[in-house]
């Protein structure tokens, strides 16, 4: 599996239903990148604007929880429309979270911060639908790629493989033409984009040469 999950938070507000049709021929995920000022220092987007965009796209609304307090917010991302709700190890409860997502009929996913260990989260990886892992310090798009990160995401490849359970690994910040090709190559199976995708002239076009970075790197691996 290659995707790309377009962030929004690189798009224009102003004219989010333009942006987002504006790439639904190339892609099938859209990111949402929800910011609480408290677990990251940025404010963005909450459930309300979900709801507008489901109104607007059938795309599977991967949305990213950078709020401190995600099991007070999950219900109202479940009745906006989204698809799976993405909350940070980081700020705990995790299994309660996984259980209420589940419960509310979205899939479950965990984000993990460029210094997560990965013996640390290692232990729900099983439970969940997807990680989400931080190849950035999350709070802004267009920061830099930390490569480091590759190494957790290689080694949650291995663990997903053994288990045989279908379980998406999913890289989020710095993903760029020079950086998806490694990305696929530790393990990743959905890239997510925000400035290399809307902050470019054109997008959709964007999002066809990314996605054939990332098969190139595939074949690679053959
Ligand atoms: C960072 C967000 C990312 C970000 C990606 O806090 O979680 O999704 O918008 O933007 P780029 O691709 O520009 O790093
Ligand atoms: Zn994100």
């Amino acid at each position: 599996m290659i995707e790309i999950a377009p962030s929004i938070l690189s798009a224009d507000f102003a004219y989010l239903g333009e942006a987002i049709h504006s790439v639904e021929s190339e892609c099938s995920w859209i990111h949402v990148d929800v910011m609480d000022g408290h677990f990251v220092p940025n404010l963005t987007i909450g459930a309300p604007v979900v709801a507008s965009v489901r109104r607007h796209t059938k795309n599977y609304l991967d949305c990213h929880l950078m709020i401190t307090d995600p099991w007070d917010y999950l219900g109202d991302f479940a009745k906006a429309g989204a698809d799976s709700v993405s909350f940070h190890f980081e700020v705990g409860r995790t299994f309660e979270l996984i259980k209420m997502a589940h419960d509310l009929g979205m899939k479950a996913g965990l984000a993990v911060n460029p210094d997560a260990r990965f013996e640390d989260y290692s232990q729900y990886i099983p439970h969940l639908d997807l990680l989400l892992v931080m190849s950035v310090f999350p709070g802004f798009a267009g920061q830099s790629f930390i490569p480091a990160v590759l190494d957790s995401l290689r080694r949650a490849k291995e663990l997903v493989a053994a288990s045989g359970a279908n379980i998406i690994l999913e890289i989020d910040g710095g993903i760029s033409l020079e950086t998806i090709g490694a990305s696929r190559l530790s393990g990743a199976d959905v890239f997510v984009a925000g400035s290399a995708v809307f902050g470019k002239p054109d997008p959709a076009q964007a999002i066809r040469d990314l996605k054939q970075a990332a098969t190139r790197a595939s074949e690679r691996l053959k």
